[in-house]
């Protein structure tokens, strides 16, 4: 299939703002650090940034607790910052997506004030009042995901409102069609600021049953995991209605040129594939977060891919996540060596890639002590490891100080070892993580296969993940080795032939390969061969 849109032959690359530079030495990342940053970006030679929320919040949640939509909040600068991010990123060929966050506002969110003032205010429908159980307690047995009920009890009206995470951050009624217009208008705001789309938060959530009805047990719900995981959320998420407003938003963003709608959403693979929506007329690209809780070998890398190459309906464009701000960071997980195939792996699949700002320079999560930790969800549900500090961490621009993140106090502690592990540094050793993601990007501009060109797995044992993408006049054979002992691979018929592009351990460009391949453990490599079948 080819790619003729932006968003199906660019590359996205996240950014928490933050956390990736702060230009007025209050510790926290903001806009002008971001635009004095774009010729990184542009060197690293991504398409898209998106940016995680940077509109006024009381910060509960960290930004997804919005209390205006259409503002800017003062810990990022102001709209003329924004006006000249938008400017300066389109000039560098940059494009700009913002986090709409339409599931929840703030609690301060001037909506929320007035419809809690009282039970006849004109807004008191545009979020979810329900009244208490006969016994007092909670309308049901909904959960909030950071733990405890998801109904908090308002004294002043007496009734409950609905949150699906904090209770600063109540739920939007989007059965009330005056809240999808209110919506659909802040979304017109930005696009005609120039915004190129929008990454649409909890886009899965929007939705809930409109009986009320309990969730049911999980029978599969294992001490030590998230308390909300005790239920299934069969009537808090997924609801077959929800697609219809998904199609509302896809008509907004179609009033506009060339503009993208990308879907947060977590749910198994076949449920995934419904967000591209009837018709494909639902979210462009449904967040595929497979590889994010993938155990980490070739086998069930394997399947993942088949799965969902399966699973796509016509016409979809695929895409992959390989880390973002809610999820442990990637080298973490799999350490130093398999990041870097982890990374060929994103870059040589068919689809979308999104890479989370920090990955390509291999950050690791940074352990968060007790008295440092700013995550709500970590302070509400201790213990169990779900803080998410560890992946939002500053930066790591140079051996200066703070990392060259900022002249103030961090919001957030750097990893120990940045003085080694950082930009500067690493650009300058040609065999760095982040060199092999420049030249993974520059292959992935340069070879129409990769972009195009179709998925053809290659049947391979054990440790050995092999795959083909095959373009119009040549193709790229991808072997990745999961395991850490060396493989020789001989085979006439995967047409082990060709010119090795690149390998994750950056030594072996122009290497010519005939029928024959040593691999080390954990390298990858990509190998151009003439067009095959
Ligand atoms: C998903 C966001 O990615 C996460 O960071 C946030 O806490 C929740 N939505 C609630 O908005």
């Amino acid at each position: 299939m080819n790619a003729t849109l932006w968003w199906q032959g660019g590359i996205f690359y996240q950014v928490y703002p933050r956390s990736y530079q702060d230009s007025n030495a209050d510790g926290v990342g903001d806009l002008p650090g971001l635009i004095a940053r774009l010729p990184y970006l542009r060197q690293l030679g991504v398409d898209a940034v998106w940016l995680s929320p940077i509109f006024p919040s009381p910060m509960a949640d960290f930004g997804y607790d919005i209390s205006d939509y259409t503002g800017i909040d003062p810990v990022f600068g102001t709209m003329a910052d924004f006006d000249a991010l938008i400017t300066a990123a389109h000039a560098s060929g940059l494009k700009l997506i913002l986090d709409l966050v339409p599931n929840h506002t703030s609690d301060r969110h001037p909506w929320f004030l007035e419809s809690r003032s009282s039970r006849d205010n004109f807004r008191r429908d545009w979020y979810i009042w329900r009244d208490g159980a006969p016994d007092g307690g909670p309308p049901n047995n909904w959960l909030s995901e950071f733990g405890g009920s998801a109904w908090q009890h308002d004294a002043a009206t007496g009734q409950y409102y609905y949150h699906a995470f904090l209770s600063q951050q109540p739920d939007l009624n989007w059965r009330n069609p005056q809240v999808r217009h209110a919506m659909h208008d802040v979304m017109r705001f930005w696009l005609r600021r120039g915004v190129d789309g929008f990454r649409v938060d909890v886009i899965w959530h929007l939705i809930k049953d409109a009986q009320f009805r309990d969730n049911p047990a999980n029978p599969n719900h294992r001490p030590g995991h998230p308390p909300n995981e005790a239920l299934l959320p069969l009537h808090t998420t997924d609801q077959d209605e929800v697609h219809d407003v998904i199609a509302g938003m896809r008509r907004v963003i179609d009033e506009f040129d060339q503009r993208v709608l990308i879907g947060e959403i977590y749910l198994p693979i076949e449920r995934l594939v419904a967000y591209y929506g009837k018709n494909l007329l639902g979210a462009h690209l449904p967040f595929n977060f497979a590889l994010l809780s993938a155990p980490w070998n070739a086998r069930s890398i394997e399947s993942i891919i088949a799965e969902y190459e399966e699973a796509l309906p016509p016409g979809a464009w695929p895409n992959w996540v390989l880390g973002n701000h809610d999820r442990p960071r990637i080298a973490s997980r799999v350490g130093p060596e398999q990041a870097r195939v982890a990374a060929m792996l994103l870059l040589s699949l068919r689809g979308t890639p999104t890479l989370y700002y920090g990955d390509e320079i291999g950050m690791r999560q940074v352990a968060i002590a007790p008295g440092q930790v700013r995550d709500p969800f970590e302070k509400n549900v201790p213990g169990l490891g779900v803080g998410r500090d560890g992946c939002r961490t500053p930066m790591q621009w140079d051996a200066g100080p703070n990392a060259g993140f900022s002249n103030g106090v961090p919001w957030l502690p750097l990893a120990d070892d940045f003085a080694r592990e950082n930009v500067r540094n690493l650009d300058a050793d040609p065999a760095s993580i982040l060199n092999l993601y420049k030249a993974l990007i520059g292959l992935r501009r340069q070879h129409q296969a990769l972009i195009s060109g179709s998925y053809q797995p290659i049947a391979a044992k054990e440790d050995l993940l092999i795959y083909r993408r095959a373009g119009e006049s040549n193709s790229v054979l991808v072997v990745l080795n999961f395991g850490d002992d060396p493989v020789e691979l001989v085979s006439a018929e995967i047409g082990l032939k060709g010119e090795l592009l690149l390998s994750t351990v950056m030594d072996r460009t122009g290497e010519k390969i005939a029928g024959s391949l040593d691999l080390r453990g954990n390298e990858g490599v990509m190998i151009l061969t003439p067009r095959t079948g």
